[in-house]
């Protein structure tokens, strides 16, 4: 059942290029130049009149909400908010009936995130939600959605739901681009012809794993990790940081890489593992000069770069290369090597990697 994998989480890790094709499939429609998805057609007026999308959604799924807030923005121009669904339920959110709020959930059974969409509804918000199960709770719940198509995911720690998600959102945030036409045509046409090439990239991406096994190897028993990133790739060091918590239970924070001169930078000696996301157009030069911090305080540098990169490669420890695409896609490439840095140390620490202790698969109490 694991495919000839030692554990679901690789399994799973290496059946992204596929999750994510399964994902697109049928709803990116290149020759015709068209993204189709019943769930938005049938609403696209809530959706275009929209004051505000709100997401909720707790742990990766969060994470895959904050990707979809800069590419929300970036490409569809309506503003986005992104809440833990427990925060959110609980706080006397303001909500209105022209709001949009979608609810991800790879299980659909969260129990926060559930109880935020119900109190959404109960204001007479629109709800969509981005679920894997489908006839879960949350899918039931919502008035529209779209389905990740990952298949099930049985590691706890969570990795082809959170590309999944991130390739539904951006297939609705292109489809609303063009709907609203704040994407040219032939913009829109380069997004659809990059997306596809996303899984092809992605298995190349995965070709690293043994340079990634000898980087693991020797940070495996750092204390502490610092994973940094700057705009839609923020997002990204967030849910590397979570990943080797999860599994490996060392302490990991993850930055926005230009807040480390707020605080965190006092935290680095050469003792300090940072893992930098430096591909090339996200503020490249501006994360090089963080980077360049960081080796002045001896901090061990582990860049996750554009193929080809020379600047970072000069200045880092280490460096895992991702293949080149747009700015807004490459948190669907730049994952891959934090979940698999993560994988390579849990194991080699010993840990049961599929079932972390205390943690649950789906979280249904509050
Ligand atoms: C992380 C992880 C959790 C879940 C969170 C939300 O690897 O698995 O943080 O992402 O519990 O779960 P869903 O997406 O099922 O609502």
């Amino acid at each position: 059942e694991k495919g000839g994998y030692e554990h679901f989480m690789l399994k799973e890790i290496h059946e992204q290029p596929k999750a994510i094709q399964d994902t697109y499939r049928g709803r990116l429609l290149r020759n015709e130049a068209i993204i189709k998805m019943a769930g938005i057609e049938d609403n696209m007026k809530k959706f275009l009149n929209a004051n505000r999308i709100i997401v909720v959604a707790c742990g990766t799924s969060w994470h895959a909400g904050l990707v979809a807030e800069y590419i929300f923005e970036d490409l569809a121009r309506i503003p986005v908010e992104v809440e833990y669904a427990s925060e959110f339920r609980y706080r006397n959110p303001v909500i209105t009936e022209n709001d949009v709020l979608i609810a991800i959930s790879q299980s659909g059974e969260t129990a926060d995130t559930l109880a935020a969409i119900k109190l959404a509804k109960s204001k007479g918000a629109f709800v969509f939600g981005v679920c894997n199960v489908v006839g879960s709770s949350i899918a039931r719940e919502s008035h529209a959605g779209a389905y990740t198509h990952a298949g099930p995911e049985i590691g706890v720690a969570s990795t082809k739901a959170f590309t999944t998600q991130i390739t539904v959102l951006t297939l609705i945030a292109l489809r609303l681009a063009r709907a609203k036409g704040t994407i040219s045509s032939s913009d829109f046409r380069q997004h659809l012809l990059e997306l596809e090439m996303i899984p092809g990239k992605v298995e190349q991406a995965l070709k690293s794993d043994d340079l990634i096994k000898n980087i693991a190897n020797i940070y495996k028993d750092a204390k502490n990790m610092l994973y940094l990133g700057r705009g839609f790739n923020f997002p990204v060091a967030l849910e590397g940081a979570l990943k080797l918590k999860e599994i490996s239970y060392i302490h990991a924070e993850g930055y926005p890489a230009a807040e480390m001169k707020h605080g965190p930078i006092a935290l680095i000696d050469e003792n300090m593992p940072v893992i930098v996301i430096a591909t090339k157009k996200g503020h490249y030069e501006k994360v090089v000069s963080n980077i360049q911090e960081i080796k002045s305080r001896k901090g061990k540098i582990i860049g996750i770069v554009t193929e080809g990169d020379v600047q970072v490669r000069q200045l880092a420890d280490h460096v895992i290369e991702v293949p080149e695409s747009l700015e807004a896609l490459s948190p669907l490439l730049t994952t891959i090597p934090l979940q698999l840095l993560s994988y390579h140390i849990a194991v080699m620490l010993g840990k049961n990697v599929d079932q972390p202790r205390n943690l649950a698969k789906s979280v249904t109490v509050e």
